[in-house]
């Protein structure tokens, strides 16, 4: 059976990587985000997604229904992280980082239920090594994560009926977009490349689906970056 996947955050770095990877492989995949992507392929559902809006979450899951009623894989990837100290933190970017990260996942699972597969329906999350270790200066980004992390520990024991798969990406710095606005202070080379990365997200999909991974954390050889 044609597997059908959901990927928010499509439109860049390991959304848009992840995306590209799960149509190589067969899935059929609605990919989640505000800018699109150019991907074109027969399989490829680019769906206009707000996270933070729960009128803009239902409007994606309308139009995923009108192509399939279950959903196998759910990469719950969209995010978004600013840094400075918190003293010169504006209040509303650090409520962005609680909308994007924490409240976002919470819509996306509140109306993901009804296409969950019993004993099948994979919910892969890309959390962050700053879900369970504190960083300077990313107060927001560190509240979201560890905020993110709390509601997949909750949502694990409610949906223990359903036999869902959860699987909790820890990963240290990866070089994506999302340090192009960050300064210079952060090399690159001591962070992953998005095909580190790749390499173990591949290796969970093509795992035989009797197996487990709830957690996976991974670094940089060289360690947190700080
Ligand atoms: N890069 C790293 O060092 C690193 C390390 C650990 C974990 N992560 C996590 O990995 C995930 C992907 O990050 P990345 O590095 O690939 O960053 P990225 O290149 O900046 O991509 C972020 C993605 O999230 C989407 N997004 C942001 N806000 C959204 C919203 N309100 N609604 C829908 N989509 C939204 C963006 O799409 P639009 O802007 O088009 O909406 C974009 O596709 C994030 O959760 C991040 O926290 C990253």
């Amino acid at each position: 059976m044609e597997k059908c996947a959901i990927v928010t955050g499509s439109s860049s770095g390991l959304g848009l990587e992840i995306t590209k990877s799960l149509l190589f492989a067969g899935h059929t995949v609605f990919g989640g985000s505000r800018s699109g992507t150019e991907i074109e392929h027969d399989n490829f559902y680019d769906v206009e997604l707000d996270i933070t809006s729960e009128e803009s979450v239902e409007e994606f899951y309308e139009t995923v229904r009108e192509f399939t009623d279950v959903i196998h894989l759910v990469v719950n990837n969209a995010g978004m992280c600013e840094m400075s100290p918190l003293t010169e933190m504006e209040t509303e970017t650090f409520e962005m980082h609680l909308a994007t990260n924490t409240i976002g996942p919470f819509l996306m699972f509140k109306h993901l239920e009804p296409f969950i597969v019993k004993e099948e329906t994979h919910i892969i999350s890309i959390l962050s090594t700053a879900a369970h270790y504190g960083y300077p200066n990313v107060a927001g980004y560190n509240a979201s994560k560890f905020g993110q992390l709390g509601l997949i520990e909750s949502l694990k024991k409610e949906w223990k009926n359903h036999k869902v798969r959860f699987t909790n990406l820890f990963p240290g710095a990866i070089d994506t977009p999302l340090w192009d606005k960050m300064g210079p202070k952060f090399g690159r080379e001591k962070m992953l490349k998005t095909s580190d990365f790749m390499s173990v997200f591949n290796y969970l999909l093509h795992a035989p689906p009797s197996i487990q991974f709830p957690e996976i954390t991974f670094l940089h050889r060289e360690g947190y970056l700080e």
